[in-house]
C-alpha cells in the first residue's frame, strides 16, 4: 500500500468513527455481507421504517390531540384539512404495519441462516424483544384515531390480557389473585377503554416505546459490532470467488481485498435501501388511505370486532379457549423463540440458508404438516364441532388443555422431536420448529382476516 493509498484508507475509518450518526457501522465490512441474497437488506429496511415511524409521527403529534373529546376531529383534520395530513397519516401507518412485517421476516432471515450461533445469542434476544417492542407499539398506535375500529380493537385485546381468569377461575383463586385484571387495569387505567386508557396509550405510543425501540436497537447494533459483523459461512471466500471468478488467486490477498471501507460502500448500499423504502412507501400512502371507521361508539360493538393482522391469530386461538390460545400458547412461543440460541450449538452450516438442503427440506414438509394438522382440525371444529359440542358437561378445566390451539402446539413440539432425531440434528429439529410456529402464524391470521364473519363463525368454508 502506497502513502496516497494508506492515507485514503485511514479517512475512510476516519469517515465512520468520527460520525456520531454512522459510527453504528464498523469502519470494515466483508463484501459477503453486501451480498444481497445474503441479508435481503432486512435489517436496514427495519431500520428506515422506524426512522420513516418517527418522523412522520413528529409530525403527526403537532396536530393530534389525545383526548376523548377531540381524537377523532383532529384525525379528520390532518386526512382533510392540514397539508400533506393525510400523506402523513398514511405512511405513519404503513410504516407500522411494515415494521411488524419486516421484523418477523428479518428474524426468519436469521433464523434460516443460523446466525443467532457464535455468540450472538445476545443479539438474537434483543431482536425479540425488539419484536415485541414493535407489535405494541404498533397496537398502541390503533386506538389513538379513537374510531371504531381502534376501539373494539383494543377492547378485545384487554380481554385476552384478563383470560388468566380462566385458569385462576379454575382453580378457585381468582378473588385473592387475578393477574389478568391487575395488568387490565395497569394497561387501561380502569376496567374500560375510556380516556385513561387514551392517555395511557399515547404516552407509550409517542414517548416509551419508541425510546425502549431506540435503546434496543442501539444495544442490537453494538452487540453486532462486538461479534465482528455478520455471521459468515466458514468457507466464505470460497462463495466469494463464486460469484466472481476473476479473482481466483492468492487467498492472503483476496481475504485482504474482501474487506471493504464501509465508507462510502455500504453507507450507500444503506442510504440507497433507505430511500426505496420511502419511495415504496410513498406510492402506498399516496395511493391507499389508512382506515378510518365511525368514531368509537361504546353502545356499538363492532361485529366481527377484530383485532390488528399479527394479532388475529391470537384472536383464533383464544375462540378456543382464551387462557390457552391467549397466554399458554404464545408464552410457549416465545420461551421456543428466547431458547433456539442454547439449544442449537451446531457449528456446522452456519450462514448458509437453510442449513442446507436438507433443512430446505425440512422447511418445507414442516409448513406441508403444519398446514395438514391446521386443517384437519379446523375441519373438525367446522363440521362437527369440538369436546363442548359433544360432551355438554365436560368441565371447562379440561378445555383449557384440549383445545385446537394446545392440540396443534403438542403435535408441532413432537413432530419437531421426531425430526431432531431421525436426522440427529438439533438444528434440524429447531428448524422444525420454527417452520411449523411460522406456518401456524400465517395459517391462523389468515383464517381470522378471511374466514371469520360476524360472531366469529366461519364464512366461507367450502367443504360443508
Ligand atoms: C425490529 C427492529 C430490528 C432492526 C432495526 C434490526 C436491525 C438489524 C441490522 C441492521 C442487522 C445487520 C444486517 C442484517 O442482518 O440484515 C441485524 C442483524 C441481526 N438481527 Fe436484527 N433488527 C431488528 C429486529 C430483529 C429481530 C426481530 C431479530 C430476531 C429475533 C433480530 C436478530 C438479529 C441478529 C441475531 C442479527 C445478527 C446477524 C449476524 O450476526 O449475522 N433482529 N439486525
Amino acid at each position: 500500500m502506497n502513502k496516497m493509498e494508506k492515507e485514503s484508507s485511514i479517512e475512510r475509518v476516519r469517515a465512520v468513527t468520527k460520525n456520531f450518526f454512522i459510527h453504528f457501522q464498523s469502519p470494515k465490512i466483508h463484501v459477503y455481507s453486501l451480498q444481497p441474497s445474503f441479508t435481503y437488506g432486512l435489517g436496514i429496511i427495519n431500520l428506515s421504517l422506524f426512522i420513516i415511524l418517527l418522523l412522520s409521527g413528529l409530525l403527526l403529534m403537532v396536530y393530534y390531540r389525545p383526548s376523548v373529546a377531540n381524537a377523532y376531529n383532529s384525525i379528520l383534520d390532518i386526512n382533510n384539512v392540514v397539508t400533506g395530513g393525510r400523506y402523513l397519516r398514511n405512511i405513519h401507518r404503513w410504516a407500522a404495519h411494515g415494521l411488524v412485517f419486516f421484523s418477523i421476516i428479518h428474524m426468519s432471515r436469521i433464523f434460516y441462516t443460523a446466525s443467532y450461533t457464535r455468540g450472538r445469542s445476545m443479539t438474537w434476544n434483543i431482536g425479540i424483544c425488539l419484536l415485541f417492542v414493535t407489535l405494541f407499539s404498533s397496537f398502541s398506535g390503533y386506538l389513538l384515531p379513537w374510531d371504531q375500529l381502534g376501539f373494539w380493537a383494543v377492547t378485545i385485546a384487554s380481554n385476552i390480557v384478563s383470560s388468566t381468569r380462566e385458569l385462576t377461575d379454575a382453580l378457585l383463586i381468582t378473588a385473592y389473585f387475578d393477574p389478568g385484571l391487575i395488568i387490565k387495569k395497569l394497561l387501561l387505567g380502569g376496567t374500560d377503554v375510556e380516556q385513561n386508557a387514551l392517555t395511557r396509550f399515547y404516552l407509550l405510543h409517542i414517548i416509551f416505546l419508541p425510546l425502549i425501540f431506540i435503546l434496543l436497537t442501539g444495544w442490537h447494533f453494538w452487540r453486532i459490532r462486538k461479534s465482528g459483523g455478520l455471521n459468515l459461512p466458514d468457507k466464505v471466500d470460497d462463495l466469494v470467488m463464486a460469484l466472481d471468478p476473476a479473482k481466483k488467486e492468492g487467498s492472503k490477498l483476496i481475504k485482504n481485498e474482501y474487506q471493504l471501507f464501509s465508507w462510502p460502500v455500504a453507507l450507500w448500499a444503506e442510504l440507497s435501501i433507505f430511500l426505496s423504502v420511502l419511495a415504496i412507501l410513498s406510492i402506498f400512502a399516496f395511493m391507499i388511505d389508512a382506515p378510518l371507521k365511525e368514531i368509537a361508539n361504546p353502545a356499538i360493538p363492532e361485529n366481527p370486532a377484530k383485532a390488528p393482522w399479527y394479532f388475529l391469530g391470537v384472536q383464533e386461538l383464544v375462540s378456543y379457549s382464551s387462557f390457552g390460545g391467549g397466554i399458554l400458547v404464545p408464552l410457549l412461543i416465545t420461551i421456543a423463540l428466547f431458547s433456539f440460541p442454547y439449544i442449537d450449538k451446531e457449528e456446522k452450516n452456519i450462514g448458509i440458508w437453510f442449513s442446507g438442503t436438507r433443512g430446505l427440506r425440512v422447511t418445507l414438509y414442516s409448513g406441508l404438516f403444519a398446514s395438514g394438522i391446521i386443517f384437519i382440525l379446523s375441519s373438525v371444529l367446522v363440521g362437527l364441532g369440538w369436546i363442548r359440542d359433544w360432551f355438554p358437561s365436560v368441565p371447562s378445566e379440561l378445555l383449557i388443555i384440549l383445545n385446537p390451539g394446545i392440540i396443534t402446539a403438542i403435535f408441532f413440539v413432537l413432530y419437531s422431536l421426531i425430526i431432531a432425531k431421525r436426522t440427529n440434528s438439533i438444528r434440524l429439529g429447531a428448524i422444525a420448529l420454527y417452520s411449523c410456529i411460522l406456518t401456524g402464524f400465517a395459517l391462523f391470521t389468515a383464517i381470522g382476516i378471511w374466514f371469520r364473519g360476524p360472531d366469529w363463525e366461519f364464512i366461507i368454508w367450502p367443504f360443508f
